[in-house]
């Protein structure tokens, strides 16, 4: 199902709503613009018409500790909508950037019942369609893939329900390899925020979780959460 707006505050808002009253998986809510879009960490996403703001409702069935997998499903979705004659490059934990800019963000929110299972996830993706637009907050240019937000949609609900299919074949472990021959190389320099701090180290991968690897001077290092602020992975 489709629910199409013209105007919402945050589509990831509608879309929980709509979970809660029992709304099935594959159930998609866009808007032209919003006018409360959230990124990840408590930021903003500027949300005016010509860009794709869509949040779909998945229902995975599975334990609260593997609902972050789906945001390396969600990435591997959008980088499939991008020409192969661009550079696509997947960052941790789900920023796609493409020709070195971003051009989109994906924001999970969860629904965890008592039993600690999920009971549905909100997929939330902004993918930069007709302008990147150029936040001081951001680290990266932007990028914008071009083309129409009605045909971007169309690829993403595709691409996104041939991924899903995927991890519940499949498992995480080839989502996991699928996302890290699109991220930077093994062995890059990178430095990770973490609240105030800072870790530096060389990316070591990812665990089968979906957690950040790093070998840092210390020793290895595993990341659950964290923002990545070098380019390489
Ligand atoms: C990020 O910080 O990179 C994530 C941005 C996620 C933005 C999308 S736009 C559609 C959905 N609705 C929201 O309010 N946020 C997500």
């Amino acid at each position: 199902m489709l629910v199409a707006l013209d105007s919402v505050g945050s589509t990831n808002d509608e879309a929980a709503r709509l979970a809660d009253s029992g709304a099935p998986e594959g159930t998609v809510v866009w808007a032209r613009e919003q006018h409360g879009g959230r990124g990840r960490r408590g930021r903003s996403w500027a949300s005016p018409p010509g860009n794709l703001y869509s949040s779909t409702i998945l229902r995975p069935e599975c334990p609260a500790a593997r609902a972050a997998e789906l945001g390396f499903v969600a990435a591997l979705a959008v980088g499939d909508l991008v020409p192969a004659s661009r550079a696509i490059r997947l960052k941790w934990p789900n920023d796609v950037l493409v020709d070195g800019g971003k051009i989109a963000g994906i924001l999970l929110e969860s629904a965890i019942a008592q039993d600690g299972r999920v009971e549905h996830v909100v997929a939330g993706i902004g993918i930069n369609v007709a302008f990147a637009p150029q936040l001081a907050e951001m680290r990266y240019p932007g990028a914008s893939l071009g083309g129409t937000v009605e045909a971007a949609l169309e690829g993403l609900t595709r691409a996104l329900a041939t991924r899903l299919a995927q991890w519940r074949r499949d498992g995480f472990g080839v989502v996991r390899e699928a996302w890290l021959a699109q991220a930077g190389p093994l062995g890059a320099e990178v430095d990770v925020r973490l609240g105030e701090g800072l870790v530096r180290g060389r990316f070591a991968g990812l665990d089968h979780e979906g957690a950040l690897l790093l070998d840092t001077a210390e020793g290895p290092r595993k990341i659950v959460s964290g923002e990545l602020l070098g380019r390489a992975a």
